[in-house]
């Protein structure tokens, strides 16, 4: 049982590391020539302006949950960790089974993590981020012992397939990390979480229908307010401008030979190789994955991070920095010692 934090005395805040990490990505691939005979599209546009080759789609009686539950199960057993040690489950996403309840209670069921609290998050790109940095503060206070941070996202379940403009770009995927105290766990220290947020402008990137604004009626479907929608254009300069700036933070705090690898948002590979022109970066610090998933949310960083892992790009004693931006605006970043 976890220490009360709110007891007498003074709180010593916990240390708070990573005890195991997990990915999924559904087996069923669409590459770039499938679209370009759905959309008047080519390969070479998408290559071109996106960095994408493939990305990976649920299957029509899959749902966000399916893939929330394997990156679960995966970080679960990196971390040889019990179902029922679980305190807290917090899935980042906008992409849920239903609006309510939470996908986080139906990854509780499938794991019978039966002691576990469990709720969603959303901060859209950034819904890994923020579930870690919350996930974080309830370690650090010692509310908690093991929380299960998960970006799970069904993205293809709200793409318009007729507008070339979004359907290329978006893909299907979840990533999750399990928190610990940092004495139990063998690497990743959490030193900074960093969030942001600059709300105003919507319409920029959202889902029009289906929530109070305008709920769902046969005016929303016939007006394809189900769908995502986004300027496309506007949404990369902010992403270049918040990407750039949290990693420059990061350097400038730890020092560019310290930080060994940046995991950013998959969101474009230009955008990224555009951070990475103006901080003149080491581009084999930087990891990209985005051509073979594509942009998938809140699931790309932690996806990209257990990918990086598995290559050996996070070097032991250094820096990793996390960083994603997306709708609202929101942004945010998380700085570990690996
Ligand atoms: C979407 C994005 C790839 C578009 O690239 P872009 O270089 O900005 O392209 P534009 O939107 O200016 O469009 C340029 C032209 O390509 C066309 N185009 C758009 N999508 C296309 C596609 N899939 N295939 C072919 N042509 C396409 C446009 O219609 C436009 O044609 P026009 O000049 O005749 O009007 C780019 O803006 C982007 O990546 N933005 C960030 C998106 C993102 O990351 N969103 C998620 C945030 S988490």
């Amino acid at each position: 049982m976890a220490a009360s934090a709110t007891g007498s005395g003074p709180l010593t805040l916990q240390r708070v590391g990573i005890l195991g990490l997990g990915a999924y990505v559904p087996p069923k691939k669409l590459t770039n020539s499938d679209l370009e005979k759905m959309v008047d599209t080519s390969d070479e546009w998408i290559r071109q302006r996106t960095g994408i080759q493939e990305r990976r789609i649920l299957e029509k009686s899959e749902s966000c949950s399916d893939l929330a539950i394997r990156a679960a199960q995966a970080a679960l057993a990196d971390a040889r960790c019990d179902p029922l040690e679980l305190d807290l489950i917090i899935v980042g996403t906008v992409t849920g089974d239903y609006p309510f309840p939470s996908t986080a209670t139906l990854v509780q069921a499938a794991l019978g993590a039966w002691n576990a609290a469990a709720f969603d998050l959303s901060a859209a790109c950034p819904g890994f981020i923020y579930a870690a940095s919350v996930g974080t503060q309830f370690i650090a206070s010692r509310r908690y012992r093991r929380v299960l941070a998960i970006g799970a996202e069904a993205l293809t379940k709200i793409l318009d397939f007729t507008d070339r403009s979004t359907c290329v770009i978006f893909g299907d995927a979840a990533g999750a990390a399990l928190l610990a105290p940092f004495e139990e766990c063998r690497r990743g220290e959490i030193l900074d979480v960093d969030l942001y947020s600059r709300g105003g402008q919507p319409e920029l990137l959202y889902l029009p229908g289906g929530g109070s604004k305008n709920p769902t009626s046969a005016e929303t479907v016939g007006k394809n307010m189900h769908y995502l929608r986004m300027s496309g254009r506007d949404v990369y300069r902010v992403a270049v401008e918040t990407m750039g700036d949290m990693v420059r933070k990061a350097i400038q705090k730890y020092g560019k030979d310290e930080v060994a690898l940046v995991v950013p948002h998959q969101m474009n590979r230009r955008i990224i190789e555009s951070v990475i022109d103006r901080l003149n970066l080491d581009p084999a610090r930087v990891m990209v994955n985005i051509e073979q998933y594509g942009n998938t949310s809140a699931a790309s960083v932690p996806v990209a991070f257990r990918e990086a892992v598995d290559r050996g790009l996070a070097v032991p004693g250094k820096i990793v920095l996390l960083c994603a931006v997306g709708a609202g605006f929101t942004w945010g970043s998380i700085t570990l010692r690996w």
